[in-house]
C-alpha cells in the first residue's frame, strides 16, 4: 500500500498561521493580506486553516477584523476555517460570520488562563459549556486547546495528568478534538510520549488528540516524531513559523509548516500539502510582515532527491 492509500500514513496538518501566527505581530496586517495568505495556504493543499479569533479586540487588536476577513474570504469546499471563540459573545459573532468550526481555549494551569482570558480553568470550562452546546446544536466542528500542557510561563513544570484532566472535562462538553499545546516550547519527546499514553489510558482516543508545538527551544520536530511514533496523526503548524501568544512571555514561533511538510514528505507520510505551495505562502507572509524568513526549510528550500538541488525558493 502506498502512503496515499494507507490511512494509517495520513497526517492532518492544522495550519494556525493566520491566527496564532498573526495575533502577536506588532505591525498591523491589512485584512486583504490576511485573506491572500489564507488563499495561498488553501492553494498549497492545506485543508484546516485556523483563520481568526472572535475575542476581545482589546485583548488581541491584530485580529479585530475577524468579521471583515471572513466576509471577504472565498471559503472553499473541503477546507475547514476554524475560528477561536472564548465566550458566548464570540460565538454569536462567529455565527453571524457564517463560521462552522470553532476552537475554545483553556490551559492546564490557572495562572495562564487567568492571564490569557481572565478566567480560572474552572471558570473557562463553565464559560465554554454554553458555547460548545450551541455549536453542537448547530452541527459545527469543535476543538478545544489545552495550553501550557508541558509547562507554564508563570508556574513552571506541568504534570501531564493535569493536562489530561482538563482535556477530559472538555471532551465531556462534546468537543471533537483536544489539542495539547506546548505554548512556550519547553516539552521534549519523552514527555510527548508520556502525555499521549496517559491521555489514551484515560480514554482519549488517539484520533481525538492533536498536538501544538512551539519551536522555542528547537524541540518541535522531535516532538512531532515522538507523537507520530505514539500514533498521533494531527499536528498544528504555522507557515513562515510566525506565532506566539502575547500572554506567554518568551514564546517563540510555532513549528513552521514548511519544516513539518519537508519532514513528513521525506519520512513517507501522506498529508496532501505541497511544499512549494507552503513556501510560496511563507515568502508572501514574511514579505508582508517585513521580516526575513528564518525557518529552516524557508531558508534552505526543499530538496529534489533526483537532482540534489534545493527547491521552492525561486518564486
Ligand atoms: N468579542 C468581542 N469583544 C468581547 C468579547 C468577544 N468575544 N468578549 C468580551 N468582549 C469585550 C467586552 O464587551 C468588553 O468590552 P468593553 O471593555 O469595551 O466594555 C471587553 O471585551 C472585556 O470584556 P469582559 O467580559 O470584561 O472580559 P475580560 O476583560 O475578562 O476578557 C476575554 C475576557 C476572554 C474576552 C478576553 O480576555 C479575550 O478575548 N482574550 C483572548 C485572548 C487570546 O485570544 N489569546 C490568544 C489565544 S492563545
Ligand atoms: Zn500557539
Amino acid at each position: 500500500m502506498t502512503a496515499a492509500t494507507d490511512p494509517s500514513r495520513h497526517v492532518r496538518i492544522y495550519e494556525v498561521g493566520p491566527r496564532d501566527g498573526l495575533q502577536n505581530e506588532s505591525v498591523s496586517v491589512p485584512t486583504a493580506v490576511k485573506a491572500r495568505f489564507i488563499d495561498l495556504l488553501a492553494d498549497a493543499g492545506l485543508r484546516e486553516i485556523e483563520a481568526t479569533s472572535f475575542v476581545s479586540p482589546r485583548a488581541i487588536p491584530q485580529l479585530a477584523d475577524a468579521e471583515t476577513l471572513l466576509a471577504g474570504l472565498q471559503r472553499r469546499a473541503g477546507v475547514r476555517y476554524p475560528a477561536l471563540v472564548p465566550n458566548t459573545r464570540g460565538l454569536a459573532r462567529a455565527e453571524a460570520a457564517g463560521v462552522d468550526a470553532i476552537a475554545v481555549f483553556t490551559a492546564a494551569t490557572d495562572a495562564f488562563t487567568t492571564a490569557n482570558i481572565g478566567m480560572t480553568v474552572d471558570g473557562s470550562i463553565a464559560a465554554f459549556a454554553p458555547v460548545l452546546a450551541r455549536a453542537g446544536d448547530l452541527g459545527w466542528w469543535r476543538r478545544a486547546y489545552v495550553s501550557t500542557a508541558f509547562g507554564c510561563p508563570y508556574t513552571g513544570r506541568v504534570e501531564p495528568q493535569a493536562a489530561v484532566d482538563v482535556a477530559l472535562r472538555l471532551l465531556d462538553l462534546g468537543v471533537d478534538e483536544v489539542c495539547f499545546g506546548d505554548t512556550i516550547g519547553v516539552g521534549v519527546p519523552d514527555q510527548v510520549a508520556e502525555l499521549v499514553a496517559l491521555a489514551a489510558g484515560a480514554g482519549i482516543a488517539i484520533e481525538r488528540q492533536a498536538y501544538h508545538f512551539h519551536d522555542t527551544r528547537g524541540t518541535a520536530l522531535a516532538n512531532v516524531a515522538a507523537g507520530l511514533a505514539a500514533g498521533i496523526r494531527c499536528f498544528d503548524s504555522s507557515t513562515g513559523g510566525t506565532g506566539g501568544c502575547p500572554y506567554a512571555p518568551g514564546a517563540a514561533g510555532n513549528l513552521a509548516t514548511e519544516d513539518l511538510v519537508y519532514f513528513l514528505d521525506a519520512s513517507g507520510w501522506d498529508h496532501g500539502t505541497s511544499l512549494d505551495g507552503v513556501l510560496r505562502a511563507a515568502m508572501f507572509i514574511s514579505g508582508a510582515l517585513g521580516k526575513p524568513l528564518t525557518t529552516k526549510v524557508g531558508q534552505a528550500g526543499g530538496w529534489n532527491q533526483g537532482t540534489g538541488a534545493a527547491t521552492g525558493r525561486e518564486s
